[in-house]
């Protein structure tokens, strides 16, 4: 079939695979260009097919020959109708992998439920034996409790009080003004439940209790900070309650993997623009004026510049440097005073006329676009593409 972009809100219905392929491919050659890291050799990650997670296992597999099971939540395709997006990425990661001889197999599920854990549990014991780390890079709007069977959803809310300012629509490019009213009854549980790190925990004691984990096993989840401007929405509103628990959750995990020298870390990420990010408020406009300056300063990176800038100068060195709060920093960049400043002057000046001027937001539609494998130079849009493509590892 002919695929087209189909954008509802802030998602796209339709899936490239030539284009995920090409996305892949980049982010393979970006990590085999910095040569060979001295990383961990069998990886699990479990939120592996897009953003950060997709990255994580990029750079495990070509930039350490790592073996690695990727668990995900994607559609496969039907006739005439395309997979999403990280269906696409797994399988055009596969495909390299194995070309290489990289040991690489998925599994498509609920990550929040028993099952899923089992199957993974199961398919550790059969063709691994033992993981050096798992990456911890889930992003969900909802999730049913293995126990309770209750389905919580998340909200990005204030809290207190409501919290009014700019906004972009990507799409048409309008700045307005919007107002997002505080969290009410369990708002803030429910987004603690979803995003917060009972989960991250749940997956390491399952691992720990079959003895899959080896010694000095590490284990990373990704959290946001952000600046002043977006703290009501972000990191003082519901989400960051969850970022607060998931943080917490990595000292409650350490103290658990004493007996193995095992630890767990928080990586502090930068705003990017990904399926998640380009669904909360405010922050579209923040990360176009943020990739204009960051731009200019020379200091931009994507998914895989981070997660390789993690893993080969904080995660694996003999001391690995956080902050005050035990927290890796790869936001640094994004947080330098001079680009804040720069950022909060820009803001103060963008409306629907300036923007395509002092913001990045040609740049943030393209990236947007290319989550789903659009808008990729040397990709014949107009061409017949078959969307039955299949993850060759799909366990
Ligand atoms: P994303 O939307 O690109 O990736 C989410 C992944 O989770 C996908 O692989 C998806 O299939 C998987 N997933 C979602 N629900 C699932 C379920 N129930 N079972 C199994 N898999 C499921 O998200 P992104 O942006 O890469 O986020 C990953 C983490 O990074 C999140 O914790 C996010 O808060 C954090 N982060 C994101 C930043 C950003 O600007 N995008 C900045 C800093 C941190």
């Amino acid at each position: 079939m002919i695929i087209e972009p189909k954008t509802r809100g802030f998602i796209c219905t339709t899936a490239h695979p030539k284009g995920c392929e090409k996305n892949i491919l980049n982010q393979i050659d970006y990590i085999k260009s910095k040569g060979t890291l001295k990383n961990a050799k069998k990886v699990l990650v479990i939120g592996a097919s897009t953003g950060f997670g997709l990255a994580s296992r990029i750079t495990s597999a070509f930039g350490s020959n790592a073996s690695t099971i990727g668990v995900f939540f994607e559609k496969p395709p039907s006739e005439g109708r395309t997979a999403t997006s990280g269906w696409y990425n797994t399988a055009a990661f596969e495909k390299a992998a194995h070309k290489e001889d990289i040991y690489a197999k998925s599994i498509n599920g609920d990550a929040f439920s028993n099952e899923i854990k089992e199957k993974t549990i199961q398919l550790i014991k059969e063709d691994l034996g033992k993981i050096d780390l798992v990456i911890y890079s889930l992003a969900s709007p909802v999730r049913t409790h293995p126990e309770t069977g209750v389905r919580y959803k998340s909200t990005l809310k204030p809290i207190g009080s409501s919290y009014t300012n700019k906004t972009v629509d990507f799409h048409t490019g309008e700045v307005k003004e919007i107002t997002i009213e505080p969290s009410t009854g369990q708002d803030i549980e429910n987004t603690v439940t979803v995003m917060g790190g009972e989960d991250w925990e749940m997956w390491i004691n399952a691992l720990k209790k079959e003895n899959l984990l080896s010694s000095d096993f590490k284990t990373v989840a990704y959290s946001y900070i952000g600046p002043e401007l977006t703290k009501p929405v972000y990191r003082n509103g519901t989400i960051g309650k969850a970022k607060d628990h998931l943080e917490s959750t990595a000292f409650t995990i350490t103290n658990s993997l004493k007996e193995i020298n095992g630890k767990a870390f928080v990586s502090v990420n930068k705003a990017l623009v990904t399926q998640s990010s380009s669904a909360i408020p405010v922050i579209p406009l923040y990360i176009s004026l943020l990739y204009k300056i960051m731009k200019e300063e020379g200091v931009q990176e994507g998914c895989i510049e981070q997660i390789y800038r993690l893993f080969s100068e904080r995660l694996y060195l003999e001391n690995v440097p956080t902050d005050q709060q035990g927290r890796i920093r790869i936001d640094d960049w994004e947080m330098r005073d001079d680009i804040q400043e720069k950022v909060s002057k820009l803001w103060n000046e963008a409306s629907t006329e300036t923007l395509p001027v002092i913001g990045d937001l040609e740049g943030y539609t393209t990236e947007f676009f290319n989550l789903f494998g659009f808008k990729f130079e040397g990709i014949d849009y107009e061409n017949e593409v078959d969307e039955m493509v299949y993850i060759p590892g799909l366990v």
